[in-house]
């Protein structure tokens, strides 16, 4: 996969002197759905408004489909769809005349056909005639996807579409995240909700304090939350793991005082009762015992409690 999207090294600096992006580097390959995690603050609409033009990087480059979004700005922009956070809607326009028009910002030609494609697609068709200010609180978010699509973007940018939204709304909302994957739309969505982004992304990103702290594939991420930790205390000391004890995923902790022992909690067997015969063959006797489970939240708030690394 190519990257559609290329951000170097970006820095955002606002006017007041406030460092909100401290030299974020990260491609966005085409087709994936990337969901970046972090807390109020932490920088995720300001890296979204800077790629999609609307707010200029410091320092860095950012390039959408090889277009510079400073100095080739429309067609960086014409690739883009942005769903922002606030609802911003004219209250007395109708949802069709709403959409069509944002189509008609981007100079692109009418087409109606491709209009009511995208309103029946976010189940709007039947408020088509409707005023925006009778529709529910959903129903505008969905208008918000609608006028994002219709100028035929390549890369969509969702910021935090699900925010304050219904359970079954948000279902819904996966499920066009999922559809407009299947026609090749690349997704970057931003997010609180950790599990919205185990439910639909591709790789999951975090970002804290102006800084990308982690991207990774999610499925990586999930095995990682997969693996258990049993941490064996023993009555003594151990210069090395015995050799006998090798077949196992071992690791000597507290000086010698425990075995780490790391599992899979979705494999068939953990293995324990297997290293526990093996140790007592050894001879090895048990002080205490102690799980511990790794979950993508854990990951998430132990990387943005993290102390701040020098600069
Ligand atoms: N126009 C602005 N001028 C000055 N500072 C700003 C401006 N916009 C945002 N900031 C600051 O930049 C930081 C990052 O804000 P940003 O909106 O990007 O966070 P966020 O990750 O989207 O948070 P949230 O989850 O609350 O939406 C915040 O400290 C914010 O106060
Ligand atoms: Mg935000």
């Amino acid at each position: 996969m190519a990257a559609i999207v290329e951000i170097e090294d970006v820095k955002k600096v606002y006017d007041g002197g406030f460092a909100a992006l401290k030299g974020v580097t990260l491609n966005i390959e085409e087709g994936e759905i990337l969901a970046l995690l972090g807390p109020n603050g932490a920088g995720k609409t300001t890296l979204i408004s800077t790629i999609c033009g609307i707010s200029r990087p410091s320092s860095g480059a950012i390039r959408v489909g090889g277009h510079d979004t400073v100095s080739d700005f429309r067609a960086a922009r014409s690739l883009v769809g942005l769903v922002p956070q606030e609802v911003n809607l004219e209250p007395f326009e109708t949802v069709w005349r709403t959409v069509r028009f944002s189509r008609g910002l981007f100079g692109k030609p009418k087409d109606d056909t491709l209009i009511e494609k995208i309103l029946r697609q976010l189940s709007l068709w039947d408020k088509k005639d409707t005023a925006i200010r009778a529709l529910s609180g959903g129903m505008k978010r969905r208008v918000l996807i609608a006028k994002a699509l219709s100028h035929e973007p390549r890369v969509l940018f969702l910021d935090e579409p699900t925010a304050g939204v219904d359970v079954e709304l948000r279902r819904d909302m996966w499920e066009i995240v999922a559809g407009l994957k299947a026609d090749g739309v690349t997704i970057i969505l931003t997010t609180h909700y950790i599990e919205e982004a185990e439910a639909i992304a591709d790789r999951v990103g975090v970002i804290n304090n102006g800084k990308l702290l982690l991207v990774e594939d999610k499925d990586a991420l999930m095995t990682r939350m997969g693996q258990k930790q049993l941490r064996i205390d023993l009555q003594d000391r151990i210069a090395t793991v015995p050799p006998a004890l090798h077949g196992f995923d071992l690791e000597l902790a507290e000086d010698g005082g425990s075995l780490i022992y790391r599992y899979d909690t979705r494999a068939d067997r953990t293995g324990i009762a297997k290293l526990m015969a093996a140790m007592s063959e050894e001879g090895l006797v048990l002080r205490d015992l102690q799980t511990s489970q790794n979950s993508l939240e854990d990951i998430f708030v132990g990387l943005v409690h993290e102390p701040e690394a020098a600069a």
